[in-house]
């Protein structure tokens, strides 16, 4: 009988970034899967979570039954829906159905049901801390095959971040720890010349995109989506946070502009109710932070149903893993959008051997059984992960005010 026989975490940084990612080992021998479980601000909370209380959940039962363990292993926490159980369980499920396809010798988007195309058409992201800086780097994209750029004017602070050295005294007083100075209405002053920059310097043909990163007050916020209207973008990127969402249905009242949401979300409460009410029309879930294949391909087919597509958080802190996931619910899924792609450097690839390939604008995995990307555990080891927290994480406003970055 083919049975569990260990579940461990891997954490690793090759690029700089902590990655969790969870290997799922088998009594028939050299069959193991692979899943992501990266949740990067609380790398090793998630890694032990994997070792001491998946792992003795799991050992002994047959991968094969992926649901079950799903709905499980989930009922076993009693409190569920949050981030750190929620990437521990996506480690463990997309391994599950890396097993599978490695046992079926079939890919995984065959097990969702087929292609409905040959690639996923990405996203790239260029920022600058002028607008002649970003629309360089998004002409180095155009040039190389990107057909939709996201723009952001100075970077994640976005150009309202505060530089260091023009900081108040108590942000540099260490009272309040470590701190990014933020002023939302410069933000949304350069914002709205950023798009008048890029559209008239690049014509109307590229796609542009952009990330409010929830960093307005929602009125701002449905201001701000209104006045970039005139620009045509391909979508707006959270505008609102998830404690708002009482404000969609005002910024579908002043905004025509498409919305994209849900890097943040955990919880299905936070989803279904605006795909419902078609409040979005691009669902962009961290798939690792909802548990993995299983429900993300759950959340694909309810958004079908009303007509959403699919945009899958596809940064840094996801592992090749975890993007070759998504690749796979990509190219199966008849709803699909667009694919956020940040890049695999050598790094990623030496420590991760199959990882998913761009090829001109579009993403892509190879036709390997299972997930089709391995991970060499001595490498990984020459990578190993810092734990510290990432500076924009710390936002305050130019008052002192802590705000969510
Ligand atoms: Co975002």
């Amino acid at each position: 009988m083919l049975e569990i026989t260990d579940v461990r975490a891997i954490l690793t940084a090759p690029a700089g970034i902590d990655l969790v990612v969870v290997k799922v080992e088998t009594s028939e021998p050299e069959l193991y899967g692979l899943g992501c479980a990266t949740y990067t601000q609380r790398a090793s909370a998630v890694g032990y979570a994997v070792d001491h209380y998946l792992k003795p959940l799991l050992v002994g039962r047959d991968p094969r039954r992926i649901e079950d363990i799903w709905q499980s292993v989930t009922g076993s926490a009693y409190w569920r829906n949050g981030p750190v159980l929620n990437n521990a369980l996506s480690g463990v499920d997309e391994a599950l159905w890396d097993i599978t396809g490695k046992l079926a010798g079939l890919p995984v988007y065959q097990l969702l049901g087929g292609k409905c195309r040959e690639a996923a058409t990405v996203y790239r992201h260029a920022d600058g801390r002028t607008l002649e800086e970003v629309e360089e780097k998004a002409r180095a994209l155009m040039a190389d095959g990107i057909t939709h750029v996201r723009c952001q004017f100075g970077g994640y602070g976005g150009s309202g971040a505060v530089p260091p050295g023009a900081a108040p005294d108590w942000a540099t007083s260490g009272v309040v720890g470590p701190v990014a100075v933020f002023d939302p209405a410069v933000y949304a002053r350069n914002t709205r010349r950023l798009f008048d920059h890029m559209r008239s310097a690049l014509g109307d043909e590229v796609e542009l995109l952009h990330d409010v990163h929830e960093r307005l007050a929602p009125p701002d916020a449905v201001r701000l989506a209104s006045d970039l209207d005139q620009y045509r973008l391909f979508f707006l990127e959270d505008a609102l946070s998830p404690e708002h969402p009482e404000w969609w249905p005002r910024l579908r009242q002043h905004s025509v502009t498409p919305i994209a949401m849900g890097e943040l979300f955990n919880h299905p409460l936070e989803w279904q109710p605006l795909i419902q009410a078609q409040l979005i029309d691009y669902l962009r879930i961290h798939i690792s932070q909802i548990g993995g294949i299983t429900p993300a391909r759950k959340v694909t087919h309810l958004c079908e149903t009303y007509g959403v597509r699919t945009a899958w958080h596809g940064p840094g802190d996801v592992s090749p893993v975890g993007h070759a996931a998504q690749v796979h619910l990509d190219l199966a899924a008849p709803n699909f959008g667009i694919q956020e792609w940040a890049g695999i450097d050598e790094r990623l690839q030496e420590v991760f051997p199959g990882s998913p390939q761009l090829i001109g604008g579009a993403v892509t995995v190879s036709d390997a059984p299972g997930l089709g990307v391995d991970l060499d555990e001595e490498a990984a080891k020459r990578f190993p992960i810092r734990d510290r927290l990432p500076g924009w994480t710390h936002t305050r406003l130019p008052d002192g005010t802590a705000v969510r970055p």
